[in-house]
Parts: C-alpha cells; structure tokens; sequence
C-alpha cells in the first residue's frame, strides 16, 4: 500500500501565530515519518500559503522565505494541493490534514470547512465545534444547558459600546461589582482579556477588548484555581487527568503564559477525588455538548469549597512543549508518537 500522504498546517492569520509555530514542531517530531509522507504547510501572518522544506525551517523562522505557493484544491475529486512556482505548477494528492493552528482562521471552524469540502479528512473537531468553541459567547450558551456552572457575565456589543458607554458601566456595576474579566468572545493566549477594578479600569478594558471582537463578555471575577483536563477520542471521548496552572501574573495573561519562566503547570495536582471526577465528567460532556470530535482542552476553575466552575474549551490547544494537552495524556501513559497517531488515525475515522 502507498503511503498516504499527511499535511501539517501551520502558523496562520491569528493572533496566536507565533503559539502555532511552537506547536507545529512538537506534532512533527512525532510523526511516523515512515507510515506517512510528510508535507508542511505554512501560512503567514498576512494570509499567504507556503510549502516548506523541513521542521527546521519552522524553528528557526526561515520558513517564511519559501518561494512555493501551496493552494489547496477545492475540487472533491482532486484531493490535494497546486505548488506554484514562478515558472511551473504542479498537483500533490493529500490523504490527510493535521491543522496545528491555534485561533481564528484555524480553530475556529474555517480550515475545517475548506476541508470539507475539498473531502479530505482532517485531525480535530468538525465545522460546528470548532466554531462554538470559538466563541466564548455562544459556548456559553450551549454550556449552561448542561447545567454545569460558569462565570455570571453581561454581553457587551461593541456598537453598544460606541452608542453608550456609560449605561454598560451602571449595568456591569450594577450586576456584577468589581473585580470583573474583560475579554473578546473570540479570541485566545489572553489576547485582549484584561481584569477590571473599577470605573477607569472597565473603560480601558472594554475598549481593549474590543479591538479584537465585535462581542466582549463581561465576567464576574472567579477566586479558584485554574484546573484543565485534557479530551480526546472521537464523538465519545475519554477524559485525561487533570492539570493545574499556576501562573506568575495575577492572572494567566499572555506574558505569564508563555514568556514567563515562574509561571507552572503541574500534572496531578493536589486535589480531592470528588472534584477531579467532577472536572473530567463536566469535560467530556462539554466536548460532547459543543459537538466536539477528536481533541480538545477544556478549562475550569476549582474553588476553595470544591465548586467546579466551566472557563473555556479549546479544540486545538497548544502543542509546544510546556503545554498541558500532551503532557496530561503523558501522564496516562499515552506518549506523544502514540497521541499524534491516534489523533491521525481518528481524521481517517471520523463516520
Ligand atoms: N471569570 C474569570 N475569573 C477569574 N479569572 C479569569 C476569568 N476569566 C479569565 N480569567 C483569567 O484570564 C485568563 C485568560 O482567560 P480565558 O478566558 O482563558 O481566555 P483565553 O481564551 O485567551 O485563554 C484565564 O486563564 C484566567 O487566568
Ligand atoms: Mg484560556
């Protein structure tokens, strides 16, 4: 039998670009080179696909250069992509896609559709998970009818923002008080999320958040620990441990999350049997409730009293080598060679 022939997708249009390019390796690496043909596919901050030569490339940043266009073929019966060059094009049949992008044109249901249609079965979750999960908004609405606890929050439109600021403050002070979390209902790596303790605080955080997103969510301030169990399996999935962040900035931002060195993630924390149930049963039934198929993370807080609390759920979380997602399946026994074919394998799977 021929080998089928794998593309990772990298990089990407978001803000979490740079994340990507970390992620993106740490899956290479652990490919069976021998059972696939690998091809790696770049896309940079602008827009623009490239084929690149080798991991290297990626590590070092020089992928960038690459002077061959990779344009996928919408056409279901040419399953592949066109590599340009200057002076000649020629087709590359695809099996099989791994998008390792994290956020928005990656995460966030658009690759997954552009895969759908050209049928060429594709690592993760479909085009609905992928975009509920993307949006904190919608993902909350889903959620509380499972009944599973989240932060109270008031939905902010950034037209309303525009129109009146003012009546937005009396109506976050009003049902929520301070501190409050500010955040873009799509966004990720704390891109735009900033905590608010008052009047001055709230206006330079709505203002932030709405940089990155037409709808911000006001959240009431959660005291717990951040706890995040891993996902993975096809529509019925298995829950890994748990893990805990503990981060170094008042809160998880993008600083503590991946340029600061004090900032850990611990496998296994302390934490009684109850509440580490109550995290991964909560977990796989999100997963199951957004629609979720082959990987996610799903976050929580825990507070002192053992109350679970739902944050976020991530279908394609990071892959680079202080993430918790391969590290929590590690932990079970589950090496990353074995994680990234299961998850190879679940694409071909998916009914
Ligand atoms: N309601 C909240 N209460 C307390 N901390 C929060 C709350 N919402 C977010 N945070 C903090 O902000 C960080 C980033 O927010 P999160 O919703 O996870 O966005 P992202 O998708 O960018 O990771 C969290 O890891 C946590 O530290
Ligand atoms: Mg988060």
């Amino acid at each position: 039998m021929n080998k089928p022939n794998l593309a990772v997708v990298f990089g990407g249009q978001s803000s979490e670009h740079d994340i990507s390019c970390l992620s993106a390796p740490n899956v290479i690496d652990h490919i069976d080179k021998e059972k696939y043909n690998l091809y790696l596919i770049g896309i940079t901050k602008e827009g623009h696909w490239v084929l690149v030569d080798k991991v290297e490339d990626i590590r070092d940043g020089s992928w960038r250069n690459s002077q061959i266009s990779a344009v996928l073929s919408l056409d279901a019966t040419k399953k592949g992509m066109y590599l340009i060059t200057e002076d000649k094009t020629a087709f590359q049949p695809l099996d099989v896609v791994f998008p390792v992008l994290h956020g928005l044109w990656g995460e966030d249901g658009t690759i997954q559709g552009i895969l759908e249609m050209a049928k060429i079965p594709y690592v993760g979750c479909g085009v609905l998970a992928s975009a509920v999960s993307m949006d904190k908004f919608v993902t909350k609405e889903l959620v509380s009818r499972l009944g599973i606890r989240q932060a109270a929050f008031v939905p902010v439109l950034r037209e309303q923002l525009e129109k009146d600021e003012e009546a937005i403050l009396a109506r976050v002070e009003k049902e929520l008080g301070y501190p409050v979390f500010v955040k873009p209902s799509r966004a990720g790596s704390s891109c735009g999320v900033n905590k608010a303790v008052d009047r001055a605080s709230l206006r330079f955080a709505l203002s932030e958040a709405s940089q990155h997103d037409r709808k911000i969510l006001v959240e009431e301030m959660i005291v717990g620990r951040e706890i995040e169990c891993a996902v993975l399996g096809g529509y019925e999935a298995k829950a890994s441990g748990v893990g805990e962040i503990l981060s170094a900035a008042d809160f998880y931002d993008f600083d503590a999350k991946y340029n600061n060195a004090d900032s850990r993630t611990i496998v296994d924390p302390d934490l009684p049997k109850d509440v580490v149930e109550r995290v991964r049963e909560s977990a796989v039934r999100i997963f199951a409730g957004v629609d979720g198929y082959g990987l996610s993370r799903v976050d929580f807080f825990v507070k002192a009293d053992g109350e679970v609390v739902f944050n976020e759920i991530n279908t394609l979380p990071g892959f680079t080598a202080i993430s918790m997602y391969p590290m929590l399946w590690e932990q079970r026994g589950v090496s990353k060679d074995e994680l990234v074919e299961e998850l190879i394998r679940l694409a071909f799977a998916r009914p």
